[in-house]
């Protein structure tokens, strides 16, 4: 969730913390705030308010040298979004500062057993940790003090520690929040993720769990929990500068959106060797002498899921079940005698699926995750992972990512199969419709502005159109706060029907034969209950009046084009309301809490 920056080096840490901020904001944007060493009068300085990174620039003092400091952009766990929960933190005696991604799970345990007589100015879990490494120092030296610290923390966290004694150290540590150091030049950057480090470092170390750092100039050591140096890998940084701006487009979403051609283009030129598939022989193995797959994601890469469900057990004939992350962790249903367990991630940090992960691993099954972030920790713990090549997706209501899911569990599904179309063809004339789509925005935008102008909505398919209809629905919702719900259309007068009111938007997707005439009579149904309806359907099985038809497609790659015109018809509905698309409010992109 909150993304954490910090510098130490020969060039100005100020505008290296907040270049860094700026790009992580899409990991909490409710306040932010940065801690400097004034390198003239020797003096550490803090700004933090509510807002967002731009708010915080402008109430930083820019008038005197720094080298080392430490910056952060919050996503409220605990306490709300004002000033003084905003991080950083300080100890109660203001020698340390740090800043926090993470929950402390046992911080009031902490506070009585350690920190009595201690006062707090924040709400947070957070201000304990430093309150905690201040009373140990006192006792011991800082490095010793913030491994005590961590040796009692519960939870997860990615910390960035300023020592008000020591303007010449920078320290670092974390435990299942992700953490990395940028390998610069003339200075060392620590980061919740690549994003802050690209353009100043190529070079990155991602430090592993229960492991401390401590950073002065160029020189870095990087400890466990009992003080023993550890072994790390240096990587390199292969994201290109491009690919994290804006460019023409006036929102990271729209840019993502009409990328989705060139997404699924590249995915078929990684995966195809020719006409053949060329999948991983492990993977391949792991995949096929499985007797059940068990899909573990949350939200949007949740809702891929349930779509590469019906093309494992469609396509490759194997059993396969979707669980919603955040339960499968504490709550894992009986399971086959061989399952393999395929985590969906675009972020590859998802703390709901990581906590899944580890009891999967705990129970020594093997696991496979699907990422868009092949240095993510759920790539690098599971057993194998399999890349999404969508590109960086900053938005974030998740778009591309998606589109790419599709298209890699159709090839995994296809190369587990004995099927024989031509997937390559299939795939590159997904690429074309969705061209044709976009070309269409503009008329999209036009039916958003008739239509959806209630404070609810339904989508309504079914079978693989009503798994579709449950990512048209998050889109919906999570940018334009519109209330929208994806319904399989026959379960709707089942109750639900009830809220049909005059003038309710409900849209239908319909691209299966075998249940188009069934979701257009429940659609009757409720237009009939003076609902406003329109229509996203597929030329083969299209009727006169459908507002939006789309090229016919291999019918299990029909989601890959239906949700298209959904994602305009998110974007426009939060344009014409003027709401902030690409930072919806109380969201983050990378949920890295549970
Ligand atoms: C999608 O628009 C959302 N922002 C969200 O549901 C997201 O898909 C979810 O948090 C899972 O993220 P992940 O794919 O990075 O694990």
């Amino acid at each position: 969730m909150c993304g954490i920056v910090g510098y130490i080096g020969k060039e100005g840490a100020r505008e290296i913390i907040l270049r860094g901020l700026t790009r992580l904001e899409y990991r909490g944007y409710d306040s932010a705030g940065i801690a400097l060493f004034n390198n003239e009068e020797k003096t550490f300085n803090i700004y933090k308010d509510m807002g967002r990174v731009a708010h915080l620039e402008s109430i930083t003092d820019f008038s005197y040298p720094s080298k080392i400091g430490i910056g952060h952009t919050r996503w409220a766990t605990h306490g709300r979004p004002n000033q003084v929960n905003s991080h950083p933190h300080q100890s109660g005696n203001h020698r340390f500062f740090i800043v926090h991604n993470g929950v402390i799970d046992n911080y009031k345990e902490l506070k009585s057993d350690y920190l009595e007589f201690n006062t707090f100015d924040s709400d947070t879990d957070t201000e304990v940790i430093a309150h905690l490494i201040e009373k140990f120092s006192n006792e011991m030296s800082v490095n010793e003090a913030i491994r005590k610290t961590m040796s009692l923390l519960e939870g997860s966290y990615a910390l960035a520690i300023m020592d008000t004694e020591n303007s010449e150290q920078l320290y670092a540590c974390k435990n299942k929040s992700p953490l990395l150091i940028g390998i610069g030049e003339n200075g060392i950057i620590i980061s919740s993720d690549l994003m802050a480090l690209v353009g100043y470092s190529t070079k990155y170390i991602p430090l592993q769990d229960k492991s401390f750092v401590e950073i002065s100039g160029n020189q870095y050591v990087i400890y466990d929990v009992i003080g023993k140096q550890m072994e790390h890998d240096i990587k390199t940084i292969d994201i290109d500068y491009f690919n994290i701006e804006k460019g023409e487009y006036a929102h990271f979403m729209l840019k993502e959106i009409n990328e989705q051609p060139s997404v699924i283009r590249t995915i078929i030129s990684k995966y195809f060797d020719e006409d053949k598939v060329t999948l991983n022989g492990e993977i391949k193995k792991a995949l096929s002498v499985s007797d059940r797959l068990y899909i573990v994601a949350a939200g949007t890469s949740l809702n891929a899921g349930y779509i590469g469900k019906e093309m494992f057990e469609k396509m490759a004939g194997i059993p396969t079940e979707v669980h919603i992350a955040s339960e499968f962790a504490y709550n894992m249903p009986i399971l086959s005698s061989n399952p393999l367990f395929i985590f969906i991630s675009q972020s590859g940090e998802t703390a709901d699926l990581r906590a899944a992960l580890v009891n999967v691993k705990a129970k020594g099954y093997r696991s496979l995750t699907l990422t868009n972030v092949k240095t993510s920790t759920l790539a690098r713990e599971a057993d194998y992972y399999v890349e999404l090549h969508a590109g960086p997706e900053i938005a974030v209501a998740s778009t591309k990512a998606y589109t790419a899911n599709l298209a890699v569990l159709a090839i995994l599904a296809y190369g587990l199969s004995n099927q024989s179309f031509d997937l390559r063809n299939e795939l590159s004339k997904v690429a074309i419709s969705i061209e044709n789509i976009i070309d269409k925005h503009e008329y999209i935008e036009s039916l958003v502005k008739e239509s959806l102008t209630k404070r609810n909505c339904f989508y309504i398919g079914r079978g693989i159109d009503y798994y579709a209809c449950l990512e048209a629905s998050l889109k919906l919702k999570e940018i334009s706060y519109i209330q929208t719900e994806g319904f399989a259309a026959g379960e709707l007068k089942h109750g639900t029907i009830a809220l049909i009111e005059e003038g309710t938007p409900v849209i239908a997707i319909i691209s299966q034969r075998k249940t188009s005439k069934n979701t257009r009579s429940n659609l009757n149904e409720v237009k009939s209950r003076g609902a406003n309806t329109f229509v996203i359907s597929t030329r083969g099985v299209h009727e006169h009046g459908d507002q939006i038809v789309l090229d016919d497609v291999y019918e299990l790659f029909s989601p890959i084009l239906t949700i298209i015109p959904a994602q305009f018809i998110a974007y426009y509905a939060a344009l014409h309301r003027g709401y902030d698309i690409d930072k919806p409010r109380n969201l983050a992109k990378s949920v890295t809490v549970e």
